[in-house]
């Protein structure tokens, strides 16, 4: 069996991530898709949103028998306390997620937060029973200096804790210069990168480092779905902007291969 056969039976994972949007009425989007999974015939891939932590309970309710999970877009790396405006993951947990998101860049850049923090947050997500969603990518500026490897290769090594395996944590490669941009790296371009995650995850953790999932991020759209998600160890996409509405996110979820 070769090496990208494995890799390819790694089940997909289409996850929105909704970041500040969505107020109360958003859970028509949740109503809408809901539909569009039914009457589309069983979706090839798993399917996650992540709202606002305000919605989560809410979007959770909505969401009941229709295979649709929920997750959280941050937690604190503690499992409570004096830290006003946090969430702690079993809080999280509490009000229905499955999943948390770590690491994004926007938190990277708008809360300074290190490899080594995102690293404990991942820790308080598995704490919690949650999956972590890892995220990693480079800036435009690294990219421009050859620097996207080194970049990457460096968050996946500092953000991954020892405790990894494919139940309990995914890698998002979000190139930072793609998001929100309309912009995405070449089919090559995705490929060398998810290679490169892919062969750490290997080296290790020899025994499931095939069987993580290393989704793409950054731009996302139906349009460029299928191609994106035909990449070699491309195992799913992590979605904004065309997360928001259930004919774009359902028109991604159309294109996942497995
Ligand atoms: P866009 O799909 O809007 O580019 O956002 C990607 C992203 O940051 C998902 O976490």
């Amino acid at each position: 069996m070769g090496s990208e056969k494995s890799v390819r039976r790694v089940k997909a994972l289409v996850a929105g991530n909704w970041k500040m949007n969505g107020l109360k009425e958003s859970k028509r989007e949740i109503r809408r898709l809901a539909k569009k999974l039914d009457t589309g015939g069983k979706p090839k891939c798993d399917v996650l949103i992540c709202p606002p932590a305000t919605l989560i309970g809410l979007l959770r309710e909505e969401a009941k028998g229709t295979g649709i999970a929920i997750g959280g877009q941050d937690c604190h790396a503690k499992a409570s306390g004096a830290h006003t405006g946090d969430i702690a993951a079993a809080m999280l947990r509490d009000a229905g997620a499955d999943y948390v998101i770590v690491g994004h860049s926007e938190r990277r850049t708008d809360h300074h937060e290190t490899d080594e923090m995102v690293k404990a947050k991942a820790e308080a997500a598995w704490e919690a029973d949650l999956v972590a969603i890892i995220c990693v990518g480079e800036t435009g500026d690294e990219r421009k200096a050859g620097e996207t490897l080194a970049v990457v290769g460096r968050q996946v090594t500092g953000s991954v804790p020892e405790g990894a395996m494919p139940k309990n944590m995914i890698i998002a490669y979000e190139p930072v210069w793609a998001i929100g941009t309309g912009l995405t790296p070449t089919a090559e371009d995705v490929a060398v990168a998810h290679g490169h995650i892919r062969s750490l995850l290997t080296e290790r953790f020899p025994e499931t480092g095939k069987a993580f999932r290393i989704l793409y991020g950054g731009s996302v759209k139906p349009g460029n779905a299928a191609e994106l998600m035909a990449v070699p160890n491309v195992n799913g996409a992590l979605v904004g902007g065309a997360s928001l509405t259930a004919d774009d996110f359902y028109g991604i979820i159309s294109a996942a291969y497995l």
